[in-house]
């Protein structure tokens, strides 16, 4: 019987955690993802899991390839394979576990990517005050930076291909299930909005191969997308379409897909992004706009929505929604809902023109 079920009044995050503290205290459990993440970040940047594709080494090897300090090397190593991300053996060698390798460069299904985006100082220095965003309800990070999140992306390249990057690694297993579990091929044309460097919108096309698709996104980032198309091997299929997506998104498509990205905006927002694509729809009564997003659970359930709502709130002013909160932003916009998945995770909410 593990710790967290003879404390059956422990619930979510605290209750993964084996550490077997009295519950006034146990919060503290807490504190060790902040570590956990200080180590092993130096550990990614340093490529530490390609180094050990090979098999185990010592921290000495390790910090002789890296330029490292190995004493403290070796300490950040012992961290995480104290965490379990990595395997300490016996002669004092470290070796990977499927985790770290999913760290590794390029390692399939990996997040490499989106780990270095994750712990970057861009998206951990509006945590230092969080407070800020309660008292006032703005995002911290427009006032750490001076700027909006998207702003600061396209002031400064790097954070921008820092992010970009990390969206081809979008790939919760809920995307696959949204792929799996959808026919698209009844739409001849395809928009994505918020599309990124296509990473969805190649998927949507490989598996429909009757199908066309149009990328709407920033000119910076849809001018990013070639390669991704080329590598789905659709490229002959796709439009890009750079656009700013408050002003305008291309008409006449069947579907309108937009996915993981009205949760980055605040309902007026949002609803005035879906105000453009009803414009772009016109009056094509079958075509249908596609929202894939976390879909919220109701009071006091589990849902990591929620959590991944605060940092909607925190970096871009944006939130996770419910359905009642869906359907009025879309109502607003001009459309109805036409679907009705199980909340709790990502979903596909499918809308048609009103
Ligand atoms: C969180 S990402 C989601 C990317 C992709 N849909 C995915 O699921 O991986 C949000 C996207 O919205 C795009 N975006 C932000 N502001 C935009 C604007 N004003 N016009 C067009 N696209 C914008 C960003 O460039 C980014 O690619």
């Amino acid at each position: 019987m593990t710790t967290a079920n003879r404390q059956p009044e422990v619930t979510g995050v605290l209750s993964w955690f084996p550490l077997d503290l009295p519950l006034t205290q146990r919060v503290i459990a807490l504190f060790v993802s902040k570590w956990i993440i200080g180590a092993l970040r130096p550990l990614v940047q340093l490529k530490v899991p390609d180094l050990l594709s090979d098999g185990p080494r010592s921290a000495e090897e390790i910090a002789e390839a890296t330029g490292t300090n190995a004493d403290a090397l070796f300490r950040v190593l012992r961290c995480t394979a104290a965490a379990g991300l990595l395997v300490e053996d016996s002669d004092g060698k470290f070796g990977l576990t499927p985790v770290a390798a999913g760290l590794g460069e390029g390692a399939p299904g990996g997040v490499r990517d989106m780990f270095l985006f994750a712990s970057d100082p861009m998206m951990w220095r509006p945590y230092e005050d969080v407070l800020h965003t309660v008292r006032t309800g703005e995002p911290k990070f427009d006032q750490e930076f001076g700027m909006a999140f998207f702003d600061y992306l396209k002031q400064n390249p790097d954070s921008n291909t820092t992010f970009n990057r990390a969206m081809l690694q979008n790939r919760y297993p809920g995307s696959d299930r949204v792929l799996d579990s959808h026919d698209f091929s009844r739409y001849p044309r395809i928009a994505d909005v918020g599309g990124g460097k296509g990473q969805f919108l190649a998927e949507v096309l490989k598996r429909h191969p009757g199908c066309t698709g149009v990328l709407c996104d920033q000119p910076q980032v849809v001018a990013e997308a070639a390669e991704v198309f080329e590598q789905a091997g659709v490229s002959d299929r796709v439009a890009l379409a750079p656009t700013d997506f408050f002003e305008s998104i291309t008409p006449g498509c069947d579907a309108y897909l937009i996915k993981h990205t009205l949760h980055n905006w605040d309902d007026e927002k949002a609803a005035a992004i879906l105000t453009r694509v009803r414009e772009a729809i016109g009056d094509n009564p079958d075509a249908r706009l596609f929202v894939i997003d976390m879909l919220l659970t109701e009071h006091g359930k589990w849902d990591i929505g929620k959590l991944v709502d605060v940092e909607m709130l925190i970096i871009l002013g944006g939130r996770e929604r419910d359905r009642e909160e869906w359907n009025r932003i879309a109502r607003a916009a001009g459309f109805e809902p036409s679907n009705d998945p199980a909340a709790g995770d990502l979903v596909l909410l499918e809308f048609r023109p009103v």
